[in-house]
């Protein structure tokens, strides 16, 4: 299994929204999909899924405990989109939640230094899944150093711009370092820009931006050529304020994200090849 974490150097940029689309795209593709809700701030990706934080479900925190088997926690999570001929076989997409009780492990972690505990979790899950999307959240505080722990690779989210690449340059350095701690090579996989209303010519500029050898000594950031639209309809859904699960199968986020996720297939194809060879 894959463990891919979903950040941003911010914090509202669209983060869950892309895990919650992300998973079900990656699904219909025919993979094998795991989301993990560790945003304890904010357990939003549960919520978009319809489980509330009173709910009797078995969550990471239960299972961090010891209290609780890892591989009957996850949930099965009904696709919101109606199957297709276009969909392929195979495909499935579970949760394992968290609520804001993680919250009480905080201290514990930061003052044990037991940043691997998600690390270890999600290794009894392996043969589960294909993919694992973390969702977290943009503050850097021990729970976040657990989430990059347990990552195999980095995708970040952001919107469009130079702020965007040069605090992302600083984060890929601290990444190095942060894997020799972890045992593991974190990977960048890569920049996705959301929620985006700019021209092409301008997010063109923007992706070069990230291809600076200035800005970027260690080397270029792939950036995916999908970008996810802005979506006005998101902000008149009922639900706006939490992010949601674009229910709207024709709509452009929609299709955005089914066009991110095959991008993210090839890309993660290709830096298992570059790893081999
Ligand atoms: N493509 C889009 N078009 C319009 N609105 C969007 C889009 N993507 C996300 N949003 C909205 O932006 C808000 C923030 O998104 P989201 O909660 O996914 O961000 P986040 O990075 O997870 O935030 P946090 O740091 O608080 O966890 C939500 O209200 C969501 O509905
Ligand atoms: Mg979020």
């Amino acid at each position: 299994m894959y463990r891919l974490l979903v950040w941003s150097s911010k914090g509202g940029v669209g983060k869950t929204t892309s895990v919650a689309n992300l998973g079900p795209a990656l699904a219909r593709r025919g993979n094998r999909v795991l989301l993990v809700g560790f945003d304890a701030h904010q357990p939003d990706l549960e919520m978009t899924f319809g489980i509330e934080d009173d709910d009797d479900v078995t969550r990471i925190e239960d299972l961090l405990a010891g209290s609780a088997d890892p591989l009957t926690a996850t949930i099965e999570i009904d696709d919101p989109m109606a199957p297709t001929r276009d969909h392929k076989p195979g495909g499935s997409l579970r949760l394992l939640a968290t609520s804001e009780r993680l919250l009480a492990l905080t201290a514990d972690v930061a003052a044990t230094g037991r940043f691997d505990a998600l690390d270890r979790l999600l290794a009894g899950l392996d043969e589960t899944a294909d993919i694992a999307l973390i969702d977290t959240t943009g503050a850097v505080t021990p729970l976040t150093r657990m989430a990059m722990f347990a990552a195999d690779g980095i995708l970040f989210c952001g919107e469009p711009g130079v702020y965007e690449a040069k605090t992302i340059a600083r984060r890929l350095d601290e990444l190095d370092e942060l894997g020799v701690e972890a045992g593991h090579a974190i990977t960048p996989v890569g920049m996705l820009f959301v929620r985006t209303n700019a021209r092409s010519r301008q997010l063109r500029a923007w992706a070069t931006a990230f291809a600076d050898p200035e800005q970027f000594p260690s080397g270029p950031l792939y950036v995916f050529q999908t970008h996810i639209r802005q979506q006005s309809s998101v902000r008149d859904h009922p639900g706006y304020g939490v992010p949601t699960v674009f229910a709207d199968p024709g709509g452009r986020v929609a299709h955005d994200y089914a066009a991110a996720a095959k991008e993210l297939e090839a890309r993660l194809a290709q830096l298992a090849q570059d790893q081999a060879a």
